[in-house]
């Protein structure tokens, strides 16, 4: 399997990085949804570092994703695609990357504006963004909160789009974002005869 992208698939990097990072946004959504109501223990406290840690993590992935991106290249359209589901196909993956990197510099900032300190893993400390300021801080909370239900829309629409292509127009829309399993076809023919 090609590790960059070819002129009809993403390479093993691109898929690697985008269903990791789908599984990252599901965890860290989790435990956003979830820490809030959490009573005032240590794992509450926990709760959130992890959350942070976890979203800085994502950060960094979505950085090194975007650069391969520029590096490998991206596939055409699958044949067969009307112009205007590939404008929006590449509309919305700009405001999937858009939102994938405003949602943990909201975070990052809404935490400096609060003025809490922050920490990767208990490894090293990440300095503020800004300063201590309350204002500031209610706007990129409510860019994260906001931006996090945006999200979800999105990605509801643009997975929708997949398995529509996948199960209703039966094309490799899908497939080519997966490891290409070999057909029987090919697996017969490079079976050795005794
Ligand atoms: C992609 C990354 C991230 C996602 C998807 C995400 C998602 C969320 C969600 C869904 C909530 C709950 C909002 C609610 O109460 O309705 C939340 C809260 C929060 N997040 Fe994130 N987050 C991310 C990254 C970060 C980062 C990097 C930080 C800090 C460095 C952070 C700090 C916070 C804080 C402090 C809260 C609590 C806000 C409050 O008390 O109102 N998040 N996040
Ligand atoms: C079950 C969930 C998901 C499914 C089934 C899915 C499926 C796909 C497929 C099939 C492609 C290739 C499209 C093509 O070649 O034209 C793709 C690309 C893409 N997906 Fe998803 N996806 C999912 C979740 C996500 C999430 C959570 C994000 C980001 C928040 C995301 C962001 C992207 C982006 C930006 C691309 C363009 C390629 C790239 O730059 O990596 N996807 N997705």
């Amino acid at each position: 399997m090609n590790l960059k992208n070819t002129a009809t698939r993403w390479g093993a990097v691109s898929q690697l990085l985008h269903w990791t990072i789908l599984l990252l946004l599901v965890w860290i959504a989790w435990l956003g949804l979830g820490m809030g109501d959490m009573p005032n223990t240590p794992a509450k406290i926990s709760t959130y570092a992890l959350h942070k840690s976890l979203g800085l993590t994502l950060l960094a992935l979505v950085t090194l994703r975007l650069a391969w991106r520029v590096y490998a290249g991206v596939p055409a359209p699958v044949a067969g695609t009307p112009t205007w589901q590939a404008r929006i196909a590449s509309l919305t993956h700009v405001a999937l990357y858009a939102l994938m990197f405003a949602l943990p510099f909201s975070g990052w900032l809404f935490n400096s504006a609060s003025g809490y300190p922050l920490q990767w893993f208990e490894q090293f400390n990440v300095p503020a963004l800004a300063g201590r300021d309350a204002g500031l801080a209610d706007l990129a909370a409510a860019i994260h909160v906001y931006g996090f239900w945006l999200l979800v829309a999105l990605v509801a629409l643009h997975a929708g789009a997949a398995i529509f292509h996948h199960v209703a127009q039966r094309d490799d829309t899908l497939k080519r974002m997966l490891p290409a399993v070999p057909s029987r076809a090919t697996l017969a023919q490079t079976e050795p005869e005794y």
